[in-house]
């Protein structure tokens, strides 16, 4: 147990602010070593901190730690456990894995989901050239400064809510006015962190409810909930209207929704009625999609603008081996293997989930020689791990040549377990392709079409902020110019869209 526990809260003074936890705990594990624990209120934590001994966790003791904390605040503001990223492992959790695990792979929704993520980038990289067109703030140079986190977070919302319901928005045939569309991403963002907080409090009741109050907390799952409801409503009588039938064979997309509907079919699971079950579902994707993607996005870029020379070099990449004046297609990525490794070596510096999702032993065991009590939490430092210098030369540097050349086999599946930005075993992150087809996509389109630069001499503000994500603290403001000529944007959308 590491020292410096205070009486009630045990070790959480060291978890809040700066440094962000991960970095607290990967201190802590210089002084402590790879295996340690802590105190969180009255709970006990396991804090594993190198690859072999993530290797024996999520190897020989998977089942014993393929459970979640039961937190409380998830009670009051995620369906209870109805939303199986935080369900107990178990019989539910695993039906519910399979259905989602199902609809992100098979042959129908894999080119649904396709088609959604090229259109909204096309529509996406057309705006930003509008903005670009429209601005009567144009440097000598003809830059213009445009604030990156939130063009992010706009197509990322709309693919994911694209794929959840067919829903967009943001731009242009938007759904709902700017003004709801970004009310619904502050809550999302809201929950987030809510429950990156409470992630941490919740062994300690009072702080549990001072951090935010629950008024606040079911407020904002309230607002979330009102969203679900309307598109559950709609798709419930779409599927009335049309019936099963026309919809699965129409050339309409089955959208996640549709396809709950007809999956759970009016069953109650578990106690949890299917609108229930539906809502809570569709809600941990949305959860686990829209943050950890914008965050991926946010990070790569402040790291070009922080290495000129990697910029440099993945333009030439992609003039080289797609040219100019086209659209890059997900067929093209296998070629742009330095794009990818940049990709990756962001995952490596910055996993949007630094400390994973907490974990729970569910019966005692062994561990790095030590014996751990059944219910105990389990906290992987995936950064620390990440950024271990026996594993990784120059480890706190941006090199993706690393994957090329010294680390050119190792992937981000869960398997090579010195890097895990999507964790590993059971419970590993079921997006990782759909995560990574959109940002690969997105990333390449927008290097292709725009030039970009920092909007002044100072570096980039890298200062991360406590959360459920490592979420850059501050706005990415930077210039950016088409690369291109106005021809190929007028080409985004295509008739495909
Ligand atoms: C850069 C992108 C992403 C990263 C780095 C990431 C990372 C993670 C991590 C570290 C976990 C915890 C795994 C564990 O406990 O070992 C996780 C779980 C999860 N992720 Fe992701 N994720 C990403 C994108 C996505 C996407 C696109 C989706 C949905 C389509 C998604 C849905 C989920 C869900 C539902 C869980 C909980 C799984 C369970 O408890 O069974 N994630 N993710």
């Amino acid at each position: 147990m590491a020292k410096g526990a205070w009486p009630i809260i045990g070790h959480l003074m060291l978890l809040g602010g700066t440094p962000t936890p991960h970095k607290s705990l990967g201190s802590m594990a210089e002084k402590y070593g790879p295996i340690f624990s802590i105190k969180l209120g009255a709970k006990r934590a396991l804090v594993i901190n190198n690859w072999e001994i993530a290797k024996e966790c999520y190897t020989k003791n998977d089942v014993v730690v393929s459970s979640r904390s039961k937190l409380v605040a998830i009670e009051h503001i995620a369906y209870n456990q109805a939303s199986f990223g935080f369900a107990p492992y178990g019989p539910f959790w695993r039906e519910m894995r399979k259905i989602v695990t199902v609809f992100l792979s098979n042959r129908r929704s894999m080119e649904m989901l396709r088609q959604v993520r090229v259109c909204e980038i096309r529509n996406s990289v057309k705006d930003l050239f509008d903005v670009w067109d429209n601005s009567k703030n144009k440097n000598q140079s003809g830059y213009v400064l445009v604030e990156m986190k939130e063009w992010f977070t706009r197509l990322v919302f709309n693919i994911v809510f694209q794929t959840m319901a067919g829903k967009r928005y943001f731009g242009t045939n938007a759904v709902v006015s700017e003004k709801d569309a970004e009310k619904c991403v502050k809550a999302v963002r809201e929950f987030m962190h809510m429950l990156g907080v409470c992630t941490m409090t919740d062994a300690i009741p009072l702080l549990r409810w001072i951090n935010f109050g629950v008024k606040a907390m079911k407020e904002t799952a309230k607002e979330l909930d009102v969203i679900l409801d309307e598109w559950l409503v709609e798709h419930t009588q779409k599927k009335k209207f049309l019936g099963e039938k026309v919809i699965v064979e129409s050339d309409d997309h089955q959208h996640f929704m549709d396809m709950m509907i007809s999956v759970l079919d009016g069953v109650t699971i578990e106690g949890f009625d299917a609108n229930t079950i539906n809502k809570a579902t569709t809600l941990a994707l949305i959860l686990g999609a829209t943050d950890t993607s914008t965050v991926t996005l946010t990070w790569i870029l402040c790291l070009l603008l922080r290495h000129p020379h990697v910029l440099e070099k993945v333009k030439e990449e992609l003039n080289t081996k797609i040219g100019k004046e086209r659209f890059i297609n997900e067929s093209d990525i296998n070629k742009l293997e330095y794009l990818q490794a940049i990709v990756k070596e962001t995952l490596r510096l910055y996993p949007p989930g630094p400390l994973s999702a907490p974990r729970e032993f569910i019966e005692d065991c062994t561990l790095g020689g030590y014996n751990i009590k059944k219910g105990t939490r389990l906290i992987t430092n995936l950064w620390k791990i990440q950024t271990d210098p026996n594993v990784w030369e120059y480890p706190m540097e941006f090199k993706p040549e690393r994957f090329l050349t010294t680390h050119k086999e190792v992937d981000v599946r869960g398997h090579h377990f010195e890097l895990l930005p999507f964790g590993s075993g059971r419970r590993i992150c079921p997006g990782i392709s759909f995560g990574l087809n959109m940002i690969h996509l997105t990333l390449a389109n927008f290097l292709h079409s725009f030039d970009i630069s920092s909007p002044s001499s100072e570096p980039i503000d890298m200062t991360e902020i406590l959360g459920m994500t490592n979420e850059k603290a501050t706005p990415l403001e930077i210039m950016v110019k088409p690369l291109l000529s106005p021809k190929y944007y007028e080409t985004m959308p295509s008739d495909e869209c």
